[in-house]
């Protein structure tokens, strides 16, 4: 296969969805230019009341991104210097990194290898240690798309009487047993940067909650703690969504369920091509819940040989992520403060990511899986 052919085969997300969309997107910029008000205006207004009627929430409280809705967050439910905030190792930096600049320390859990989700069992038995005592709030990310056990955590959390918060930087659109994430527990984070499921042309993010007080003091945390111009209330910060992107997104938000079907339909088509391949393991969607499937993410032994042999054969692959958090050197302290995270360190060897996105083709899916099983021949027996 000609390298242009594989190419067009595998184009990048952002790219090709702004194609798909340019019309539309070109008239609501057009729009916002010719409005002249660039930050917090009437785009915003709309984009956070559409949003929250996706998720079903009663409010959308946009940020400047994924990042600032964590610490937004926490710093709206008064969780900071002095607080622990257990969270996964095995996800984006930016989940630590929110909770430090909220003043709080991270403290890493571990997963479960299957879904690569917070572990319940756990993060039972981390709350119950001398570690846990200072521990305030639990961050469970909804990792690749996947819902965590949100009956399960929230067992857990409650039996501490602690907060569960939800990170759904990659889950737009996923449901747990039927209830759209975003919505499970007191509030959530959101990211729009361009990857995501929704996605922006730069920089964004969401708080959802449908507790008002919390939304009002995260409305008011984004910009320098005002509740009236010039009056800061509190210590807030400047976290302001812009025009441009709130635009964007309300334009993409109208085809997420169709973007969301592809997905899935591309992930039940890599599950069938990648069946009884010997030493790979496809994802799963958790038992009565709805995968988002922002990344598509197998395990494999062999991963680095077998990522070379797809690069090889032009097939675009990543690892997300190629270290956890604790394995950082930005986050020693923490990760020695942290239990022993076996199966953390265990999952981030066998991981690869393979493309997937609404565009995708069942012929790129059907070339990957071929690739897949031509590498599987070739390793011996086990
Ligand atoms: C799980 C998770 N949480 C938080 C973030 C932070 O989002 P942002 O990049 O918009 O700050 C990301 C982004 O990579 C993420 O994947």
């Amino acid at each position: 296969m000609s390298e242009s052919r594989e190419l067009s085969l595998f184009t990048s997300f952002p790219a090709q969805d702004y194609m798909h969309q340019a019309a539309e997107i070109d008239t609501a910029v057009a729009r916002v230019l010719r409005a002249g008000h660039f930050v917090l205006g009437p785009e915003v207004a709309a984009f956070e009341a559409e949003f929250a009627t996706f998720i079903g929430t009663e409010h959308a409280i946009g940020v400047a991104s994924g990042t600032d809705a964590i610490e937004i967050l926490l710093r709206a439910l008064e969780i900071g210097r002095g607080a622990r905030v257990v969270l996964p190792s095995h996800t984006a930096v930016a989940c630590a990194s929110a909770v430090s600049r909220a003043g709080a320390e991270p403290l890493f859990v571990d997963v479960d290898p299957a879904t690569c989700t917070l572990c319940p069992e756990a993060l039972d038995h981390l709350l119950a240690s001398p570690a846990g005592q200072t521990v305030k709030a639990v961050l469970a990310v909804h990792l690749y798309g996947q819902p965590v056990d949100w009956t399960a955590l929230k067992a857990v959390t409650d039996k501490h009487r602690i907060v569960l918060l939800e990170d759904c930087a990659q889950a737009h659109g996923a449901r747990f047993q039927g209830r759209m994430v975003g919505g499970l527990g007191l509030a959530a984070a959101f990211s729009f940067y361009p990857t995501k499921n929704l996605g922006a042309i730069g920089d964004g993010g969401a708080v959802t909650t449908n507790d008002a007080a919390l939304a009002k003091r995260v409305r008011s945390l984004r910009q320098y703690g005002w509740q009236t111009r010039y009056v800061s209330e509190c210590e807030g910060i400047n976290s302001r969504l812009d025009e441009l992107q709130a635009a964007v997104l309300r334009v993409k938000l109208r085809t997420l369920p169709w973007q969301l079907q592809q997905r899935r339909d591309l992930a039940s088509a890599y599950a069938r091509g990648l069946a009884g391949i010997c030493g790979v393991q496809a994802p799963s969607a958790r038992t009565g819940c709805e995968h988002a499937w922002h990344l598509y993410v197998i395990q494999c032994e062999a991963r680095d040989a077998l990522m070379k042999h797809l690069n090889e054969c032009g097939v675009p692959t990543a690892v997300h992520y190629p270290a956890a958090i604790h394995q950082q050197p930005g986050y020693a302290l923490a990760a020695r403060q942290s239990p022993h995270l076996r199966r953390t360190d265990e999952v981030v060897r066998h991981i690869l990511t393979l493309p997937l996105h609404p565009y995708l083709t069942h012929e790129a899916v059907a070339v990957v899986c071929r690739a897949i099983r031509e590498f599987a021949d070739t390793q011996p027996v086990q």
